[in-house]
C-alpha cells in the first residue's frame, strides 16, 4: 500500500511529537510543514526531512500531493482550518479541544459528514497503554456499570502564556485546556454517556505568577507572560442521562504542595486508577483485591501516546481502522466545556434538554 502524504500546520510546541511521529512511520511521507511564522515552518520542515513549507495553510489544502494533515494550532483557528481541509479533500487529525463552541463544533460535524472524509480529535490518552489496556476488562464487563469518575489535573505553576492565556484564541484556560483530556478519558471510559447537566466554578485569583522562578513548565511557541485573561482554576459536577456523574478539577496554577494528574472511575463490579498509575480494584472470594497490570507505560507517556494516535490515524486514512475519537465526541465534550464556562459566569446548574 502506498505511502500517506502527510502536511502538519502549525509548528509550535505540540507540532514536534506529532513530527517525530510521522517521520518515525514507515506509511508516512512527511510533505509539508506550515506555520504563520516562516522561520519556524522551514526549521521544523528542515529537521523532520518535509520537502515544502507553506505560512498560508489554504496553499497547504491546495496542493493535490497532501491526503492528510495534522491541526496544531492555536484552538480559534481548529474549526476554520479542519473544514477547508475536509472540504480540500484531505483528511484531518484535529488537536484537541475540537473547537472553541457548540456551534463550530456543529459545524465541523456537518462537514465531516459532507465530504466523507476522516475527521479524528486529538485525544491522544485514549491512545496510552495503560488505557487501552484498561478499555479491554470494561469491554469484558469486569467493571460492570461505571457510575462514578473524578479527574484532577492540578498544575501548582503551568499556564503556558501566550495564546493559551488568551481567551480569544483559546476559548479559555486548565478547563478548555487540560480539563479536555481528563474529561475525554473518564468520559469514554463511562461508554460515552449524553451528558444531562453541568454545574462548575472557575477562579482567577491567582494570576500566572509569572513571578515565579526555578521552576519550568510547557509553554507556547510565542510564551509571553504579560497578557492573561483565562481562568487558573476550574471545577465542576458533570451529571449524564444514565444517572452516572464525573467530578473535575484542573488548574494552570493553585498554592498546592505539587502536581496532581489522578484519573478514577468506579462501576458496581469493579474501580479503576487511570493515572497516576494504573491499578484495577475488584473483589474475589470475599476479599478486595488491588490489582496492578504489568505493563510498559502503567501511566502516559507522551511520545509513544503520539505515536500509537498517529499510527492509528494512519491507519484510518489507509481503511484499515475505524476512527477512534470522530467527531461526535468533539461535539458532546464542547457541550460540556461551554456548559461548566457558562455555569461558573451564572453561578447556577446548566440543564440540557
Ligand atoms: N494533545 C496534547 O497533549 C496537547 C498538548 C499541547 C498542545 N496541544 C494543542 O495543540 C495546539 C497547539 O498548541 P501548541 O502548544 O503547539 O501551541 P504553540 O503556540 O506552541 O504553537 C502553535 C503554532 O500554531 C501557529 N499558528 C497559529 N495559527 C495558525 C494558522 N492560522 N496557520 C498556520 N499556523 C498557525 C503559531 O504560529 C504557532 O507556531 C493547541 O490546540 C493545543 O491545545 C495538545
Amino acid at each position: 500500500m502506498s505511502k500517506v502524504k502527510v502536511g502538519v500546520i502549525g509548528a509550535g510546541s505540540i507540532s514536534n511529537v506529532h513530527l517525530t511521529a510521522y517521520a518515525a512511520n514507515p506509511d508516512v511521507e512527511l510533505v509539508a510543514v506550515c506555520d504563520l511564522n516562516a522561520e519556524r515552518a522551514g526549521n521544523k520542515a528542515e529537521q523532520y526531512g518535509a520537502a515544502k513549507t507553506y505560512t498560508d495553510y489554504r496553499e497547504l489544502l491546495a496542493d493535490p500531493e497532501i491526503e492528510a494533515v495534522s491541526v496544531c494550532t492555536w484552538n480559534n483557528t481548529h474549526a476554520d482550518i479542519s473544514i477547508a481541509a475536509l472540504e480540500a479533500g484531505k483528511h484531518v487529525l484535529c488537536e484537541k479541544p475540537l473547537c472553541k463552541t457548540v456551534a463550530e463544533a456543529e459545524r465541523v460535524r456537518e462537514a465531516v459528514r459532507r465530504t466523507g472524509k476522516l475527521l479524528q480529535i486529538g485525544y491522544v490518552r485514549r491512545f496510552g497503554q495503560n488505557v487501552q489496556t484498561l478499555r479491554k476488562f470494561i469491554d469484558a464487563g469486569e467493571l460492570g456499570e461505571i457510575y462514578y469518575a473524578k479527574a484532577s489535573c492540578l498544575r501548582r505553576l503551568g499556564n503556558p502564556g501566550g495564546w493559551f492565556a488568551d481567551s480569544e484564541r483559546s476559548g479559555g484556560g486548565p478547563l478548555i485546556d487540560l480539563g479536555v483530556h481528563v474529561i475525554d478519558l473518564c468520559w469514554y471510559m463511562m461508554g460515552k454517556p449524553k451528558v444531562k447537566s453541568v454545574s462548575g466554578n472557575t477562579y482567577r485569583k491567582l494570576s500566572n505568577r509569572a513571578h515565579i522562578e526555578n521552576l519550568s513548565f510547557y509553554k507556547a511557541a510565542d510564551y509571553n507572560a504579560e497578557l492573561n485573561d483565562v481562568e487558573d482554576l476550574a471545577n465542576a459536577l458533570i451529571r449524564f442521562e444514565n444517572g452516572a456523574s464525573l467530578f473535575v478539577d484542573v488548574s494552570f496554577t493553585l498554592h498546592a504542595k505539587k502536581d496532581e494528574l489522578s484519573v478514577k472511575i468506579y462501576g458496581e463490579n469493579g474501580g479503576a486508577e487511570i493515572e497516576p498509575e494504573l491499578h484495577i480494584i475488584t473483589e474475589k472470594h470475599q476479599t478486595i483485591l488491588n490489582v496492578t497490570p504489568q505493563i510498559d507505560q502503567p501511566t502516559f507517556n507522551f511520545q509513544a501516546g503520539f505515536d500509537a494516535e498517529i499510527a492509528h490515524f494512519v491507519q484510518c486514512c489507509q481503511g484499515k481502522a475505524e476512527v477512534l475519537s470522530p467527531v461526535e465526541d468533539g461535539v458532546e465534550m464542547l457541550k460540556i466545556l461551554c456548559g461548566i464556562y457558562e455555569s461558573a459566569a451564572e453561578g447556577k446548574e446548566i440543564h440540557f434538554a
